[in-house]
């Protein structure tokens, strides 16, 4: 080893590998900004729809650019017959976010547009995927569970059609409005883990598709968007608010770590946890069932200070951790959290994937292709001798 570098394991932290004019986080002061806006300006104030106007086409729509809009989500919320009969020969205990990826994959094969690199045809391929995504997870809900899959309701919001067609009933607009809240909350977080993924994969100039399949498949895992199920599975697990700080200090003691706390970037509350909390609280209110914002609560409360105890300063509340208890209270199966995370932020993945391939002045399109530093055998200036293999 004599003569190699120390290892880099930065995991990119701090390092700024592109421009944008998507979105940025500002983890010091806990700001998020979608094309300018600040997510809580946005939250509860517009649909999800407009915020999908706002991520591709870089400001707030008019009233009729907006129904045009919609109308476009709309005709595109069908996917393939194909498709559906592919579904159906997915084992039932498949996990959805894997069902996901690889239809995500799959929709390509029905889309000419996958021929073309220009900036038409990739705003069409984006759109494409922000109307079918949640199409394909109630849909395979539904299969795995012996149900028909439903046809999506042109009458409905992109929010409330989704809940519909996973659930076969329409939401009242409390329900489908804070639904729609976490999708705008979910919908673009700058260069996060699956956003460069998908940044990545567009460098190469494969397609849409390509790309955000990749995207899907970096969600999936549990430090990323996988928090959220895990975040449910915990207070599941703990069971009950008298169980809450023993479960913390034993999970911390045997070096575990408590899903829904920490982030890469924010060193402080995560904003939309205080737009997601109050909406935990409402749900579990409207249900009679308050325990599990009660018990995410101390939780929160609980978590951090056995935290700074232990290592001496402070960890944050993340996106993750209120949305979990908001999800369940909404009925949703716990494994379907993280792609219902997917059918948000791929509005995200798509202005970004736009912008890696077509960016102009905002980014200038180019390979990813970063170094590393080898530390393998003779990692100085000799190389290994080559053994023939009866002579090894
Ligand atoms: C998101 C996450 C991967 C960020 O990790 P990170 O950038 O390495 O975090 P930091 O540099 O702030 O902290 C690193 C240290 O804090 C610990 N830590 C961070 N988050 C922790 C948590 N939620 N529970 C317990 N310990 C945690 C790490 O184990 C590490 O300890 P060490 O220094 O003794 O090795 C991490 O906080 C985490 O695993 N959180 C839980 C999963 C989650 O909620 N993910 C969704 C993020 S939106």
């Amino acid at each position: 080893m004599e003569g190699c570098q120390p290892i880099l394991n930065t995991g990119l932290r701090g390092f700024k590998v592109a421009t944008t004019r998507v979105g940025d986080v500002d983890g010091t002061a806990g700001r998020l900004i979608y094309r300018g806006y600040l997510v809580q300006d946005l939250a509860g104030k517009v649909s999800f729809e407009e915020v999908v106007y706002l991520l591709l086409y870089e400001r707030l729509p008019q009233k009729t650019e907006l129904e045009n809009f919609n109308e476009q989500l709309v005709s595109e919320r069908s996917v393939p017959p194909g498709l559906i009969a592919a579904l159906e020969t997915i084992p039932k205990d498949a996990l959805p976010m894997d069902v996901l990826q690889a239809a995500t994959a799959l929709l390509a094969h029905y889309d000419p547009d996958t021929r073309e690199h220009s900036p038409e045809a990739a705003f069409r391929m984006g759109i494409k995927l922000i109307a079918k995504l949640p199409t394909i997870v109630a849909a395979w809900d539904r299969i795995r569970n012996n149900k028909k899959p439903l046809d999506p309701d042109p009458e409905l919001s992109h929010a409330a059609n989704f809940l519909y067609m996973l659930n076969g009933t329409i939401p009242d607009n409390e329900l489908a409005g804070f639904f729609d809240t976490c999708l705008v909350l979910h919908a673009e977080h700058s260069f996060n883990a699956s956003t460069f993924s998908a940044r990545q994969v567009a460098s190469t100039r494969a397609h849409m598709y390509s790309a955000v399949a990749a995207g899907v498949g970096s969600l999936s895992g549990e430090l990323h968007g996988g928090a959220n199920t895990r975040v449910m599975e915990m207070l599941l697990n703990i069971g009950s608010v008298d169980k809450v700080e023993a479960y913390v200090n034993n999970l911390l003691d045997t070096g575990g770590v408590i899903m829904g706390l920490g982030h890469a970037v924010y060193k402080t509350d995560d904003p939309r946890a205080h737009i997601l909390a109050p909406m935990s609280k409402k749900m579990g209110e409207r249900i009679g069932e308050p325990k599990w914002y009660e018990m995410s609560k101390i939780l929160e409360k609980k978590g951090k200070e056995a935290f700074k105890e232990r290592k001496g300063r402070d960890i944050f509340v993340n996106v993750d951790f209120y949305s979990a208890s908001l999800y369940y209270y909404m009925g949703i199966s716990v494994d379907l959290f993280t792609p219902i995370f997917a059918i948000a932020r791929i509005s995200g993945w798509a202005a970004h994937v736009i912008e890696e391939q077509f960016g102009g002045a905002a980014s200038k399109p180019v390979l990813y292709r970063p170094d590393s530093e080898y530390i393998g055998e003779y990692c100085g200036p000799e190389e290994c001798t080559f053994v023939p293999m009866d002579a090894r």
